[in-house]
């Protein structure tokens, strides 16, 4: 069997069943709090510490990351003679998520990136650095572009550039 075959074999070992969704890839041990939400089509790594609050949405394509094979794929250490997988070079950091936070659809996580409770990631974001609770963020790389308000039952979202809010 070739080295593409045995790496497939791997990953599909590694591809438990998940009480979220069938359509979810959850590796290793996440600690995922009561009443979250993961969407179709997520990567949710847990192989280096994820922590997730409870009542979270994570939308359909999200991936969390807490490892990086980047150093080890440009070493050129991807595979042992043997033809296994060389997990030397594999950076990991943990990422955490606080409660109640919503991540938006096809958005990436980041490993080592916190971020708070109350706060909204923007669909298709790419967060590489911390949010704090109550914090709208948006792009690629996912910049902090608001404040969330909840007031009397309703949210808001309060944009640092006045242009961002929309006139409803
Ligand atoms: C981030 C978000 C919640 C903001 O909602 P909102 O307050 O109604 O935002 P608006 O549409 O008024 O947009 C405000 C500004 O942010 C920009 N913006 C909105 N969403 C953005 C996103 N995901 N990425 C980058 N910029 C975004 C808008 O272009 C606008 O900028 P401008 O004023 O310079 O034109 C929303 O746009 C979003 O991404 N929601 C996720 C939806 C989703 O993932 N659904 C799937 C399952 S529920």
């Amino acid at each position: 069997m070739n080295a593409m075959n045995d790496e497939y074999d791997h990953m599909q070992k590694r591809k438990k069943k998940n009480k979220y969704n069938d359509h979810s890839w959850i590796l290793g041990e996440p600690n995922i709090g009561e009443g979250c939400w993961i969407g179709a089509f997520t990567l949710i790594d847990g192989s280096g510490g994820l922590k997730i609050g409870k009542e979270c949405d994570i939308s359909s394509g999200v991936h969390i990351y807490t490892h990086s094979s980047a150093k080890r794929c440009v070493l050129g250490k991807r595979f042992n003679p043997d033809g296994s997988i060389n997990s030397n070079g594999v950076e990991k950091a943990p990422v955490e998520i606080g409660d109640h936070t919503f991540i938006g659809a096809n958005a990436t996580i980041l490993m080592g990136t916190k971020i708070g409770s109350h706060s909204i990631i923007g669909a298709g974001a790419v967060v590489t650095k911390d949010v704090p609770d109550f914090s709208c963020a948006a792009g690629a790389p996912a910049k902090i572009v608001g404040k969330v308000v909840i007031k009397n039952n309703t949210v808001s979202v309060e944009y640092f550039n006045k242009k961002q809010s929309k006139k409803k």
